[in-house]
C-alpha cells in the first residue's frame, strides 16, 4: 500500500465500519473507540472553544498495532462527536507509529506534537526502534506534518540516554516560547524527563533534565502531564514496570502525581513523594486539558495493558474515563465527574435517612438498580464492621463493593463480573488512619464500566467489568446498623 495512502483508509474504514457496531454494546456516555483499539488520551485541548481529544488508535482491529491518532471533538465530555482520523504512520520517520503526545492552539492553528516510531539497524544488525518527537499543524479536521520533521531527535539528549524510549511530549507555551516534557531512560535504564525549549516550535534545544526516576517509581515514565494546579504545579506519570508497595501502587503500569512548585523563569522543579491516581483495576496514561473556563480536567484510558477483559466477539476494544475535575486539598489531588454529567441525570430516585440492619441481609431497595447510573449514598451511623455493595448483579453475576471499617480498607471484587480467564480481578483502598470516616460514594455504573468516587473526590477507582446488559441489581448489605442517604439517577444520553 502507498504509504500516502494510510490516512485516506483509516478514515474510509472508520466510516464504514463503526456504524456496524451496535449501540447497545457501547457505554452510553463515556468516548470509546470508534472501531478497532483505541489506548492514550492524546491532544486533551482547547481548539476555537470545542474541546479536543485524539488518542492512541488501530482502527482495523482490537487490537495494538501501527498507531494512528484516532479524533473526537466534544462540547460537554459527554457527548463526542467523530472528526475521522487525524494522523496515520505515512512518513519513513513515523512509519512505525504515531505515538502519544499532546496539542494546544496558536495563532489559530491546532499544533500536535507527536511521537514518531522508526525501525533502524544497529552496527550489529540488531533492529531498534528510533523515537523522535514531531509537529503536524492543522485547522482542528486535517493535519500537516511539518517538512522539519522529526523536530526532536536523541540525540539532543544527555550521552548514554536511550534511543528507543523517547516519547510522549507535553507541549506548552509561555511568554518564553513553547517547552516540551519528554519521557525519556536514563544511562541507568530508569526514567527521566527532558525539558526542550523552542521560540518556533522548529529549533529545539534541550534544557535540563527536569526530574528523574532513579529506579524509586518503575522504570520508563510515560505519557508526562505538567500543569498548574491551584497554585501549586502538578506531575502527572504513568511508570512502566512499578513494584507493588504493598498499599498503593501495584505491579506493572501505574499512574501517579507529584505535587509540588514549579518556577517558570529558572525551570527549577522540586517535589515531594508520589500518589496513586486511581486505585481500579482499568486505568492508564491520563491527560489533562485547561478549560477556557478554568477548570483543569482530566481524561484516562479505562483499560489494562496487563489484563485485557474485552470479550472476543466484540470489534472493538477501548474507553475513557468520565472526565474529572481536578482540585487540590493540601497535597492531595481531588478528581470529581465534570459537572456536565449532572444535565444527563433522570429519574430521580431517593431515599433520606434509610436505615439498614444486619438481620435484612442483602437487601434489594426500590427503584435502585440500572447500569447507566449516577448514584451518591452518605453513610451515618458507625455502628457496623462492614458495608458491601453488589453492583450489576443477577444470580450468576456480581460486583462487589466492599468497605471494612477495622481495617479502613475499601475494596472492589470483579471476580464473579462474567469473565472466563483469571484475570486480576481484586483491588484495595487502604486509607489512613485519619481517613477512615468513609461518608461518601459516587458512583458511576455505564454497562461495562464502574468509577467510584469517594469522599468528594479523595480517592477514586475505576474498573470495567463486561457483564450481561440483563444484570442490573444493585444490593445493600451490612453486619451491623446504618443509616444511608441514598440518590440514583439514571443518565439518559
Ligand atoms: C502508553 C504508551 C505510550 C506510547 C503509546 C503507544 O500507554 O505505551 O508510551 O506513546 O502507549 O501506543
Amino acid at each position: 500500500m502507498d504509504k500516502k495512502e494510510k490516512l485516506r483508509l483509516a478514515r474510509e474504514y472508520e466510516k464504514e465500519e463503526s456504524p456496524k457496531i451496535e449501540r447497545e454494546e457501547k457505554p452510553s456516555y463515556h468516548m470509546s473507540v470508534p472501531i478497532g483499539w483505541m489506548n492514550d488520551p492524546n491532544g486533551f485541548s482547547v481548539f476555537q472553544g470545542t474541546c479536543h481529544l485524539f488518542f492512541q488508535y488501530h482502527p482495523y482491529s482490537k487490537y495494538w498495532g501501527p498507531m494512528h491518532w484516532g479524533h473526537v471533538t466534544t462540547r460537554d465530555f459527554i457527548q463526542w462527536e467523530s472528526s475521522l482520523t487525524a494522523l496515520a504512520p505515512d512518513m519513513d520517520y513515523d512509519s512505525n507509529g504515531c505515538f502519544s503526545g499532546s496539542a494546544l492552539e496558536w495563532n489559530g492553528e491546532q499544533v500536535l506534537m507527536y511521537t514518531g516510531v522508526e525501525e533502524f539497524e544497529e552496527e550489529d544488525g540488531t533492529k531498534r526502534m528510533c523515537q523522535t518527537q514531531c509537529i503536524a499543524i492543522g485547522d482542528g479536521k486535517d493535519y500537516k506534518k511539518l517538512e522539519e520533521n522529526p523536530v526532536i531527535v536523541p540525540d539532543a539528549l544527555p550521552i548514554g540516554s536511550s534511543k528507543t524510549d523517547f516519547r510522549d511530549p507535553k507541549l506548552w507555551r509561555d511568554e518564553q516560547g513553547f517547552w516540551s516534557l519528554v519521557g525519556s531512560l536514563n544511562e541507568d535504564g530508569s526514567g527521566q524527563l527532558a525539558l526542550f525549549h523552542s521560540r518556533n516550535m522548529i529549533d529545539w534545544s534541550f534544557v535540563k533534565i527536569l526530574d528523574q526516576c532513579k529506579y524509586e517509581y518503575g522504570k520508563m515514565w510515560e505519557c508526562p502531564d505538567f500543569f498548574p494546579l491551584d497554585g501549586r504545579q502538578v506531575l502527572i506519570v504513568s511508570p512502566q514496570f512499578m513494584k507493588s508497595d504493598g498499599r498503593e501502587f501495584h505491579n506493572g503500569s501505574n499512574s501517579i502525581y507529584f505535587v509540588g512548585d514549579y518556577d517558570a523563569k529558572t525551570q527549577k522543579w522540586s517535589r515531594k513523594e508520589a500518589h496513586m491516581i486511581d486505585f481500579g483495576l482499568d486505568f492508564y496514561a491520563p491527560q489533562t486539558l485547561q478549560h477556557t473556563d478554568g477548570r483543569q480536567i482530566l481524561i484516562g484510558w479505562m483499560e489494562s495493558w496487563d489484563n485485557s477483559l474485552v470479550p472476543e466477539e466484540y470489534r472493538w476494544s477501548g474507553t475513557m474515563t468520565i472526565p474529572r475535575e481536578l482540585s487540590l486539598k493540601g497535597e492531595k489531588l481531588l478528581q470529581n465527574p465534570v459537572q456536565e454529567l449532572l444535565v444527563y441525570r433522570k429519574n430521580q430516585v431517593k431515599y433520606m435517612d434509610y436505615i439498614l440492619e444486619a438481620k435484612h441481609g442483602k437487601t434489594e431497595i426500590e427503584g435502585i438498580y440500572g447500569r447507566c447510573v449516577d448514584m451518591e449514598l452518605h453513610l451515618s451511623g458507625r455502628e457496623y464492621r462492614s458495608f458491601l455493595l453488589t453492583l450489576a448483579a443477577d444470580e450468576t453475576h456480581e460486583t462487589l463493593l466492599r468497605y471494612e471499617q477495622e481495617t479502613g480498607k475499601l475494596t472492589i471484587d470483579r471476580t464473579r463480573c462474567g469473565m472466563c480467564k483469571d484475570l486480576i480481578s481484586i483491588r484495595s483502598i487502604q486509607f489512613l488512619e485519619e481517613e477512615r470516616e468513609l461518608v461518601k460514594f459516587r458512583i458511576l455504573l455505564d454497562k461495562n464500566s464502574i468509577e467510584v468516587f469517594v469522599n468528594d473526590g479523595a480517592y477514586v477507582m475505576s474498573t470495567l467489568i463486561y457483564t450481561p446488559k440483563k444484570a442490573d441489581k444493585i444490593l445493600f448489605q451490612t453486619d451491623g446498623k446504618m443509616t444511608l442517604t441514598i440518590e440514583k439517577y439514571d443518565i439518559l444520553v
